[in-house]
């Protein structure tokens, strides 16, 4: 799958080529997997303008207009999954197991926005004369596009995250300029392929690869007043900074921790705790802010449930990722398994204990356990984005959500109780976005709000959050009505 010509991006609307280009390679065999134009800083400047310009027409366009939009990039995503999930897998790395669950949720993405749009805006009406300067007063609550959006979209779930920026944009009447992450734009420009075939309007939506290094011009556009990044901590951050008066929402790292409690303790219970915690670990070579990397177990189970994981990570299939055998691929490069390892080696260096994995081979790092893990050591303390779990054992279920809330992180967390009460308490304990019970911290439904709390990020995501984010309440105020 490679392309011999440059790859064009989407400039409002239109499909256009710049000057220069940059490659996408497969970070399993070092492949070519395209080619792609970069914009100049002309074309950037075009797409922002008609997107700031068409901001009030497209806020004024009828929502049959956008759902007909939303619902035809739904079913285009679903007639061409196999060829978008190939081509996921190829820029990526990620299995084509995984890469074809993207596609999916993109699809159901875009299918939750055009439900979405269709409820939106109806309005809230709420009576004022309740005191007696408001009688004969009525006021209606609509929400409006706060103006055209910057969506910044990250490697991890090239095709679902961006999807993720768009639809919501769409749902609103928002105008949205969408900027790939370098390592894997393919999958942004075919769903810029789909968008074309909408009757949206021209400059209501560009997929511009622009290089990182000039990114800051448009963070600081005041044309785009609402920023939608998803990334790591560092940048998102000085997004944030750069740009206070914004509105902007980051879905950043998380350390994303299982939690097994005591009451999950039948042999049926800890299999199906290991499998999930195996597989949630590794999908996408631990390249989710969701995956499992801490692992909190009570200490009445702990020497049971350990073997049961560690069986269970060396059962997970490393391999070429377009195999469909595959469970865990390479990383998206060899520079960030070599930090995997580095990481890893500092923390087996300090004393902890290697259960399973620890060997890099190229860009692949094999699936790896580490018990017994000294505090302080980076992987105890930061976000690893790799197949890597560490096992913790504590007294009780205080202890437990303790230990999760000992992180700078507040993205998910998974909890295995089958108690009611439990999971209310967890609910309330908890320092995260979100909590499941009974199942992995890596549970995601694309319709759920999500993001995180503490350095894991600021706004949600999930359609209708989104859709929330990008709009605000205006107030119409109706005088003289014989209520
Ligand atoms: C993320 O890495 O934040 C996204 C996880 C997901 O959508 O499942």
């Amino acid at each position: 799958m490679t392309d011999a010509a440059p790859r064009g991006f989407w400039l409002a609307g239109r499909e256009a080529t710049g000057e220069e280009s940059f490659e996408v390679t497969n970070s399993w065999d070092g492949r070519l997997v395209g080619t792609v134009s970069v914009p100049t800083e002309a074309q950037v400047e075009e797409a922002v303008a008609a997107a700031h310009a068409v901001r009030d027409e497209f806020a004024a366009t009828p929502a049959h207009v956008r759902t007909a939009a939303l619902d035809h990039v739904a079913r285009r995503l679903t007639e061409r999954a196999e060829e978008i999930a190939l081509l996921i897998s190829a820029e990526n790395g990620k299995p084509v197991k995984w890469a074809r669950g993207e596609v999916g949720r993109a699809v159901s993405v875009f299918r939750w926005a055009a439900e979405e749009a269709r409820r939106f805006n109806a309005g809230e009406a709420q009576r004022l004369d309740t005191d007696a300067g408001g009688t004969g007063r009525l006021a209606l609550t609509r929400r409006f596009p706060r103006g055209a959006v910057l969506g910044i979209a990250p490697f991890n779930f090239p095709l679902n995250l961006s999807a993720h920026k768009v639809a919501p944009a769409i749902a609103v009447g928002a105008p949205i300029i969408l900027k790939p992450a370098p390592a894997t734009p393919l999958s942004s420009l075919v769903l810029g392929e789909i968008l074309a075939e909408t009757d949206l309007p021209a400059g209501s939506w560009s997929v511009l690869p622009v290089p990182n290094d000039r990114m800051p011009a448009l963070v600081q556009d005041e044309r785009l007043p609402v920023i939608s990044f998803t990334g790591s901590g560092p940048v998102g951050w000085s997004i944030l900074d750069s740009a206070p008066r914004k509105h902007v929402t980051l879905e950043l790292g998380g350390n994303g921790a299982a939690v097994v409690l005591a009451d999950w303790s039948s042999e049926q219970d800890l299999d199906w705790a290991a499998q999930r915690i195996a597989t949630f670990s590794n999908y996408q070579g631990g390249q989710s802010c969701i995956s499992v990397q801490r692992v909190i177990a009570d200490a009445s189970l702990y020497e049971r449930l350990v073997p049961k994981v560690v069986a269970a990570v060396e059962a997970q299939v490393t391999g070429d990722p377009s195999d469909d055998a595959t469970d865990v691929g390479p990383l998206v490069s060899e520079d960030a398994a070599k930090r995997v390892e580095a990481w890893v080696d500092e923390a087996v260096e300090a004393g902890a204990k290697l259960l399973a994995g620890g060997k890099r081979d190229g860009a692949t790092y094999a699936p790896t356990v580490l018990a017994d893990v000294p505090a302080g050591v980076t992987i105890a303390c930061e976000e690893v984005f790799g197949p890597v779990l560490t096992l913790t054992r504590v007294d009780g279920e205080e202890a437990a959500f303790a230990a999760v809330n000992d992180s700078p992180y507040g993205l998910q967390a998974g909890v295995f109780t089958h108690d009611l009460q439990t999971a209310f308490r967890a609910h309330r304990a908890l320092e995260t976005g979100g909590v499941i019970i009974g199942d992995v911290p890596s549970y995601r439904a694309d319709q759920m709000p999500y993001g995180g709390a503490k350095q894991s990020g600021v706004g949600r995501e999930g359609v209708r959050y989104a859709m929330d984010d990008y709009t605000y309440e205006r107030v119409l105020v109706l005088t003289g009505l014989d209520l």
